[in-house]
Formats: structure tokens, C-alpha cells, sequence
């Protein structure tokens, strides 16, 4: 199986890149943002808790995503592999992913990490808020609190990444080909 971690700050072009991936590879796209989403459109329990994590840029409890994701394993069984895209967001996420892989007898193949300035990703993220209907994208200081909590959280999952060897940066500027090209060359050479 081929197993890709998507990794990379808010707006660093992962849910774009993701379907390039998925659709050059034949994997399935599991985007626990969107899976979040979902639920909240869908008023359910776990979307009403979740809103108020994420309208405020924090991370929802671990226990909840890591769930997600095992009942999409388990619901994609016949999968010829996984991209994840948001996910994992801690070291206790990323202890979770492997147990669960664990269980299937496959493993993580490769955590991609995409490189975006700062400013950048504010502007990204900016832009996108006319459109996406997201709250959690029009206001800047939320978007400064969800790239303080990636610094914090998330960031450390390089390390944890690069005492496995499945650690690759990617340079994440640039045009969307061009780094749909790099991740491919990468994923390539997995
Ligand atoms: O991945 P994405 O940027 O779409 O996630 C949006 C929000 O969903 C995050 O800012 C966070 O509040 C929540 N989330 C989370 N844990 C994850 C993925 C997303 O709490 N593993
Ligand atoms: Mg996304």
C-alpha cells in the first residue's frame, strides 16, 4: 500500500495537492477537515463540539480524529493506499496512525511536507475566506492563532517523521503544477 502523509502549515496547499495525488496514484483522500466539515453542515454531536474548536483555530480533542480516521480505514478496506490530508495533527495522532496502519499490515510510507512563507500563507488563506465560506479563514487573528497552534502542535511531527526516515520537504511556493510536479517526483521515489 502506499500510504502518504500531507503535511504542512494552514494554507500551505495540502486539500489542492491532495487531489493531484490521489488521482495520479489511484489513493483515497481523507481530509479530516472536511470530515469535520461535514459534520458541522450536518448539525450532528461531534460537528457541534467541533465547530467551537475550529472557529477559534484550535485543535478538536485527539480521541475525535484519530476515531475518524479508524472508521474510514475500516470503511476502505479494499484501498490500494491512503492520503492524508490534515491528519495527523499531534504526536498522539501520529502514535494513533501508526497503531492503526499497525493493525492492517501496512505502515506510513512518506510524511510530505510542504514549505510555505508566512505571509504567504495568510494571503492564501485570505483569499480563499471570499469564497470558502470558512470562518475560520476571514479573520486574521484566527488564522494567526491556527498557525501558532501548527507551530506548536504540529510542527514537532518532522521530528517524529525524520527518526522514522519518512521525512521530505517540499518547496510549497510556486505554481500549483509545479508543485503538484514535485510531490509526484517524490512520491515517485517512495
Ligand atoms: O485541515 P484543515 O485546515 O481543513 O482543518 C481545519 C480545522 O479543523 C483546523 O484548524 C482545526 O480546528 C480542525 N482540525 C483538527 N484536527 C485535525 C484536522 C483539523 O482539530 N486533525
Ligand atoms: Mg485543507
Amino acid at each position: 500500500m502506499l500510504n502518504i502523509v500531507l503535511f504542512g502549515p494552514p494554507g500551505a496547499g495540502k486539500g489542492t495537492q491532495a487531489v493531484f495525488i490521489k488521482d495520479a496514484f489511484g489513493l483515497i483522500h481523507l481530509s479530516t477537515g472536511d470530515l469535520l466539515r461535514s459534520q458541522i453542515a450536518a448539525q450532528t454531536e461531534l460537528g457541534v463540539k467541533a465547530k467551537a474548536f475550529i472557529d477559534r483555530g484550535e485543535l478538536v480533542p485527539d480521541q475525535v480524529v484519530i476515531d475518524m480516521i479508524g472508521n474510514q480505514l475500516a470503511e476502505n478496506k479494499s484501498a490500494k493506499g491512503f492520503i492524508f490530508d490534515g491528519f495527523p495533527r499531534t504526536v498522539e495522532q501520529a502514535k494513533a496512525l501508526d497503531v492503526l496502519m499497525d493493525k492492517n499490515n501496512t505502515a506510513v510510507s512518506g510524511m510530505l511536507a510542504l514549505d510555505v512563507e508566512k505571509q504567504e500563507l495568510i494571503n492564501r488563506l485570505l483569499e480563499r475566506g471570499k469564497t470558502s465560506g470558512r470562518s475560520d479563514d476571514c479573520s486574521e487573528s484566527v488564522i494567526e492563532n491556527r498557525i501558532s497552534v501548527y507551530n506548536e502542535k504540529t510542527a514537532p511531527l518532522i521530528d517524529y517523521y525524520s527518526a522514522q526516515n519518512k521525512y521530505y520537504a517540499i518547496n510549497g511556493m510556486g505554481s500549483i503544477d509545479d508543485i503538484a510536479a514535485r510531490l509526484k517526483d517524490t512520491v515517485e521515489g517512495l
